[in-house]
């Protein structure tokens, strides 16, 4: 208990005993006052009496009224006086309130019909006033009484009982009133000594009790606070260890992804390698439409491979001058068969001055393709008109460009509007989505310095705004990697070293095709073998092959055949890795990503067959 409470608290409760004592004085000492007052006056009024009788007053008051009193009559009143004691004055009443006799004879003969308290006393009752003497009647008084009590004594006849009269009795009440004072002074003292021990003896009990109770109190509410802090930090643990589990499971799903990537990258390496390859041997003839077509998957499908790396492994994106018009016209294309089968109606509202952006085209339409598939799964769950908005335009102000999928489904739940960005956060069924959609979008669009958000819609439905900067850079070469067929290449001795057949065959077949020799080999070994027996001016090496990797061969060849190592083009399916991309940057090398397009390999080796120093061809490479 602390001490201003405690102090309060004592005051308080010393206040209380007080108002308990004063309360209890006042009546105790009234009702003694009250009850010794009465007794005396019934006293008086009984001696009163004795003496009327034994004087005979009431016959005398009784008989025919001869004026004035014989002196017979004058001596029984006068030993009326004689009989009480403590008595100053005394006065004689008849019947009609005319003084029949007094001590003080000036008095005899007077008349007082209007006295309240004589009427009483003339109704039978004993009445009582208390008088402090005024001038007038210190008159008939001894000047050494303040104070006088008049009692009234009815008068009443022994033959017919009826009041014949009253005797007043005027007495001196000091002897009273002093021991009325008296007793009043030990009540009060008992009252308050009282009530001061009780206090002495009951506070500190009180206290005791009062203290454990704020005590109690106290700990309760530091419980309470405690119990609400344990659970704000719970909350606290709780998301940060669903953070934790979010972030290994994208962790884990990172690595499963990469493998997944890596391991698919090489059958797509063939398919696209050879679908070229066909294509180029097809000319325009029937085939060629199918195999653009076949074409075109393979690309996609190496762009989702692409784009799933780049979110386990967050890579920059690979950055050229695009037209997002003609990206959302491409997205729409792609979809727009499921979308007209389920019946939705899509608008597109593009801008014509809408500028470029400096943008990976891959990534931006792979967020396009995944708000369109979002924007169509939710419209599936509606039953009235289907439709789909897009809408570009230029913000001029801010130089952005912006993007604006709506449509008309139900829209996003407002519980679920914070969480619809995490990672793996779906509202869809198990096996209809894995939550990954908009994390990668927004993903892709941050790494581009744009926004991607949610956005009210007046009318029901869902709004996604992305805005990307429209700045595009000085240098806005498109490094398109759709080579140009080089002319007249001069004939070169080539090896091909990858561990996986197909590509090594694919590679093999791409240069022969422009009339180069090649030989291929399956591992490190095998390649330092064939460069211990031939010659050669080029060679494209796997990165990651079981026994000697890349990296080894390198080297070995490095000390080997001196020279032939900057001559070396490697192939991987992660270039972005951060070991590879280290031995890139110390060592110069060249590398290109699985899966290639042939068109860049071809580019690549016109360019080393026509430079004979590995400085020109790397000018003439990256130019
Ligand atoms: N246009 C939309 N209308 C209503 N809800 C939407 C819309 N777009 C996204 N959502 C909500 O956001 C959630 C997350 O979307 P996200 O694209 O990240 O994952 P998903 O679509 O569930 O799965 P995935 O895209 O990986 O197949 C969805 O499950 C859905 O609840
Ligand atoms: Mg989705």
């Amino acid at each position: 208990m602390k001490f201003a409470s405690g102090a309060k608290f004592a005051v308080l409760s010393f206040l209380c005993v007080m108002v308990f004592a004063l309360s209890m004085g006042l009546a105790l000492s009234s009702l003694l006052t009250r009850a010794v007052q009465g007794w005396e006056w019934e006293n008086t009024a009984a001696l009163a009496r004795r003496e009327v009788e034994l004087r005979g007053i009431d016959t005398l008051l009784e008989a025919p009224r001869r004026a004035p009193l014989d002196e017979s009559a004058r001596q029984h009143f006068s030993q009326l006086m004689q009989g009480l004691p403590e008595v100053v004055r005394v006065k004689v009443w008849d019947r009609d309130a005319t003084v029949v006799w007094s001590d003080e004879p000036r008095l005899i003969g007077q008349r007082f019909s209007d006295d309240d308290e004589l009427k009483e006393a003339l109704g039978g009752e004993v009445t009582v006033e208390i008088k402090t003497l005024d001038d007038r009647e210190h008159a008939y008084e001894r000047p050494s009484f303040n104070t006088l009590a008049e009692v009234y004594v009815p008068i009443v006849s022994r033959t017919t009982g009826q009041v014949v009269g009253v005797v007043e009795i005027y007495k001196n009440p000091i002897r009273l009133l002093t021991a009325i004072q008296r007793a009043r002074i030990v009540i009060w003292t008992i009252s308050l000594a009282g009530a001061l021990s009780l206090y002495l003896v009951l506070f500190p009990l009180v206290r005791q009790v009062y203290g454990r109770q704020v005590r109690e109190e106290a700990l309760e509410a530091h419980a309470a606070e405690l119990e609400a802090e344990v659970t704000a930090r719970n909350r606290e643990i709780e998301t940060q260890r669903e953070a934790l589990f979010q972030t290994e499971k994208i962790a884990a799903m990172g690595q499963l992804l990469a493998g997944v990537s890596h391991e698919l990258n090489n059958p797509l390496s063939t398919i696209v390698g050879y679908t070229q390859l066909l294509r180029l041997r097809a000319g325009s003839g029937p085939m060629a439409e199918q195999l653009e077509k076949i074409e075109k998957s393979a690309e996609r499908c190496t762009r989702i491979v692409t784009n799933f790396l780049a979110l386990a492994r967050q890579y920059p994106p690979a950055r050229q001058i695009i037209h997002l018009n003609q990206l959302v016209d491409d997205a729409v294309e792609l979809l727009a068969y499921p979308l007209r089968i389920d019946g939705v109606v899509v608008v597109r509202r593009l801008a014509s001055d809408l500028p470029q952006l400096w943008a990976d085209p891959h990534q931006i339409q792979q967020v396009v393709v995944n708000l369109l598939t979002n924007a169509h799964q939710a419209l599936r769950d509606v039953s009235t008109a289907r439709r789909l908005v897009l809408t570009t335009r230029y913000e001029r102000l801010e130089d952005r460009v912006v993007l604006e999928v709506a449509d008309s489904g139900p829209g996003v739940p407002t519980d679920v509007r914070g969480r619809i960005f995490d990672p793996f956060f779906t509202t869809k069924a198990p096996g209809q989505g894995t939550g990954l959609g908009l994390s990668l979008c927004r993903g892709i669009i941050d790494a581009h310095e744009g926004t991607l958000r949610l956005e009210p819609t007046p009318g029901g439905g869902a709004t996604f705004v992305i805005e990307l900067p429209a700045a595009a850079p000085a240098d806005t070469a498109d490094t398109g990697r759709a080579a140009p067929r080089p002319e007249a290449t001069p004939t070169r001795t080539i090896l091909v070293v990858d561990d996986e057949p197909d590509v090594a065959e694919l590679l093999a077949e791409t240069l022969l095709l422009d009339g180069h020799r090649v030989d291929t080999a399956n591992s490190g070994a095998a390649a330092l073998m064939r460069i211990r027996d031939a010659s050669y001016d080029l060679v494209f090496s796997d990165m990651k092959m079981p026994g000697m990797s890349g990296i080894e061969l390198y080297d070995e060849i490095a000390r080997r055949s001196p020279g032939l190592e900057r001559r070396m083009i490697f192939v991987t399916e992660d270039n972005l890795n951060p070991a590879i991309r280290q031995f890139i940057d110390r060592t110069g090398a060249f590398s290109v990503s699985k899966p290639f397009e042939i068109g860049v390999i071809r580019r690549l080796v016109a360019v080393f067959a026509t430079s004979p120093s590995t400085d020109e061809s790397e000018v003439a490479l990256r130019s």
